[in-house]
């Protein structure tokens, strides 16, 4: 079993993308916003920013109250979406429950979707074209099996979660390497879940279930790809993957924390400067 090792494969991308940023002819700039006081929220966006910093980007950070409303939450995407400084923009999620989400998202232009949440950049993933801005989790568990050459033309894929963040375009990304990928859910008969994933060579778990994946699920030499990140009662973290009885059977396997969670950041670093070329081909 060898672990893939997301912090180091970060730690490179980031390095690369520094002298990238450093010989781009103006500041590249990110902007986030945060709304309320979710403390896992509060702590990605920490480490969003430092990142940034880390390889010279700069950001832009707005932080509005729980009780924001609907209309303070949207004037701050706005300011930021108009700000010609300002390459890429990311409202954190999950926004409080009386914020229409899809509405304050949809204020975000393609262009600037670092998240690539909005409908054209899961468009133009699904038609495969170069310019799509591709959610910062699934092009980081690409980049993570690609540094690893982990093979995926013709190999079974199991995605386990549907999510517009994770799973739906994980999929997407997958057939278009050429892979055979079966997406199931939580209204997977479970038996058939177990099934599938016995015959995979390949199984991304992203359900926010902890634990879901159990050693009785995975086939010897498969590669595990564990998007979940949980606290346990014992204060320490788990994924969705059921790690110490897993890992042995594996492959390959991410461990968590270090695995998927720093990719994702290193690839919203990536897509703000991509997005930053891309304006800068338009001026
Ligand atoms: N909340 C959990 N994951 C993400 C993510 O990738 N982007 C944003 N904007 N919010 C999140």
């Amino acid at each position: 079993m060898e672990l893939l090792n997301g912090k180091l494969l970060s730690e490179r991308i980031r390095a690369e993308l520094a002298e990238k940023i450093k010989a781009f002819p103006k500041p590249v700039g990110l902007g986030v916003l945060l709304v309320g006081n979710d403390p896992a929220s509060a702590v990605y966006v920490r480490n969003k920013i430092a990142a940034c910093k880390s390889c010279g980007i700069v950001s832009f950070e707005r932080r509005l109250a729980e009780t924001a409303t609907q209309a303070e939450v949207e004037k701050a995407v706005l300011e930021l979406v108009n700000d010609p400084a300002v390459h890429g923009v990311l409202v954190q999620l999950p926004l409080p429950a009386h914020i229409h989400a899809e509405a304050v998202l949809r204020l975000i232009p393609a262009e600037k979707d670092v998240d690539g949440f909005t409908p054209a950049n899961i468009g133009k993933l699904a038609l495969n074209r170069e310019d799509a801005l591709i959610a910062c989790t699934p092009a980081g568990i690409l980049a993570l099996l690609r540094f690893y050459r982990i093979p995926l033309r013709g190999k079974k894929v199991v995605m386990i979660g549907t999510s517009n963040i994770v799973g739906k375009p994980m999929t997407l990304l997958l057939m278009n390497e050429g892979a055979t990928v079966t997406a199931c859910q939580s209204k997977t008969d479970p038996l058939y879940l177990k099934a599938l994933c016995r015959t995979a060579d390949i199984i991304i778990v992203a359900t926010g279930k902890p634990k879901l994946l159990t050693a009785d699920m995975v086939n010897p030499g498969a590669v595990v790809v564990d998007v979940g990140i949980h606290r346990t009662e014992d204060g320490k973290l788990c994924g969705d993957v059921d790690f110490a009885n897993v890992a042995p059977l594996t492959s390959f396997i991410t461990p968590v924390p270090g695995g998927v969670g720093p990719m994702t950041i290193a690839m919203l670093l990536c897509n703000t400067y991509l997005a930053a070329t891309m304006a800068e081909a338009r001026a």
